[in-house]
């Protein structure tokens, strides 16, 4: 038997990483008091296959099914849709209030899989409904970026760019369509697909031709209305004042068809990291939530792929810490003293040492074999001698020294050796 084709399994020698990250992501989010949602793995059809989401990813990726009654039933593709659905159902909307949300789990996209590009993948995101103002957009992105940085990943950039009301990107679709008409014949299989469903998708085309050709073609930032243009203005200063290092590309539109006004994706130039380079993205949508069934309000969130924040840590040997850590064995010399052996162990796990045991019936020597493999600081044996004197053997394997210490004693002796 063999996995699923672009899938993973998080090994236990790898798990610590995953372990970390995941803490650190809900730290972060603890901090800036944003509450946490969870949505199931799946949801009904129409929450992603909605009448104004004509992305690829939608409309091409997803794992549809229907259940063994009949229902249409989608895999999560991405978080957003399910958590406004959510938001909605819940009625969790309130006047004049920005609910705060963040998640994190695995979506499913069938994709071609390749480095940093899964059909099971893991995000975490914030979604913030209920207000449409330069500081929150800011404030979203500078938490995104907070929790890139804060990992020590360098080397990232945001990419910025405004994509103006529905009027505006509905003007801007069709001078863009009539500008590339002509050069329809010149363009990429996939752009010329695109020429008529989703234009604006082929501002975000990889290949060189494509890109020769919009050299000259209309820009949307000139499709802006004044308005907009300010609210862009003000999140910029807001950036420009908190340091967060970003760039305004026009050409970004994103995969997604939901989002209007701003939109971003934070990057890495880190060298190895392949063509999927996007740690994340995110952006603000006005008709989400109405279209799920909410009021009119408008909303911002992003999110971040799990599996490209650990290749950048990898990548720029940033080493998280052991969560799995352990720093001390019990060891038995014999079989009988087992269970006296695993009496010490409970006490020791109960007192927050971060204790190991061998549940097998292995000889003394294979315990401590493995006990230095594991790269253990210090083992506690004990023998015949020690269980009728009431003490124990402490051995520091690093130091390579042994103490007898007394039964009660133990605990205070390893809350001093390991500090
Ligand atoms: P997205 O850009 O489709 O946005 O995905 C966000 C991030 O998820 C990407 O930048 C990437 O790091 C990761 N990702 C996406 N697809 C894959 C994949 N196949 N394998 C590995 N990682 C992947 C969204 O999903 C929006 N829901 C973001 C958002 C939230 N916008 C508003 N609110």
């Amino acid at each position: 038997m063999q996995k699923v084709k672009g899938t993973y399994d998080v090994l236990p020698q790898d798990s610590s990483q995953w372990l970390f990250l995941e803490h650190h992501i809900h730290n972060v989010m603890k901090k800036h008091h944003i509450s946490y949602v969870r949505t199931p793995v799946f949801e009904y059809y129409d929450v992603f296959h909605r009448q104004t989401e004509a992305s690829d990813m939608v409309t091409k990726e997803t794992y549809d099914f229907e259940d063994r009654s009949g229902r249409k039933i989608t895999l999560r593709p991405e978080g957003t849709a399910g958590v406004i659905r959510s938001i909605v159902e819940n009625k969790l909307i309130a006047p004049n209030h920005v609910l705060k949300t963040y998640y994190l789990g695995a979506n499913y996209r069938y994709e071609r899989p390749q480095k940093g590009r899964y059909r099971e993948f893991y995000q975490t995101g914030i979604e913030m409904i209920g207000d449409k103002d330069a500081i929150l957009d800011a404030e979203l992105i500078q938490i995104a970026y907070e929790l890139i940085s804060k990992l020590g990943i360098k080397q990232v950039v945001v990419k910025l760019n405004h994509l103006g009301d529905h009027e505006s990107r509905l003007a801007y679709k069709e001078a863009l369509k009539n500008y590339l008409e002509p050069f329809k014949d010149q363009l990429s299989e996939d752009s010329q697909n695109r020429l008529s469903s989703n234009p604006l998708r082929i501002l975000d085309s990889k290949i060189p031709s494509d890109q020769a050709l919009l050299k000259d073609a209309p820009r949307l930032d000139q499709f802006i209305s004044d308005e907009d243009q300010k609210y862009f203005q003000d999140i910029i200063k807001i950036l420009n004042t908190h340091n967060i290092p970003y760039e305004i590309d026009t050409k970004l539109v994103r995969g997604l068809d939901y989002y209007a006004h701003v939109v971003f994706e934070i990057q890495t130039l880190i060298e190895g990291f392949g063509s999927q380079n996007a740690l994340g993205g995110g952006g603000r949508y006005d008709n989400l939530v109405s279209e799920l069934g909410g009021p009119d309000v408008s909303g911002i969130g992003f999110a971040l792929g799990l599996e490209r924040l650990l290749l950048a840590c990898e990548l720029q040997g940033i080493s998280f810490e052991d969560s799995n850590h352990i720093d001390v064995a019990v060891l038995h010399l014999d079989k009988h003293l087992k269970k006296e052996a695993y009496e010490i162990y409970k006490f020791l796990q109960k007192n927050n040492i971060n204790v190991d045991f061998d549940f097998s019936n292995k000889t003394f020597k294979t315990q401590l074999k493995n006990a230095i493999q594991s790269n253990l600081n210090y083992v506690i044996i004990l023998g015949e001698e020690e269980v009728a004197n009431n003490t124990v053997q402490i051995k520091n394997l690093k130091a390579e020294t042994q103490e007898t210490v007394k039964k009660e004693d133990i605990l205070n002796y390893l809350n001093k050796q390991l500090g």
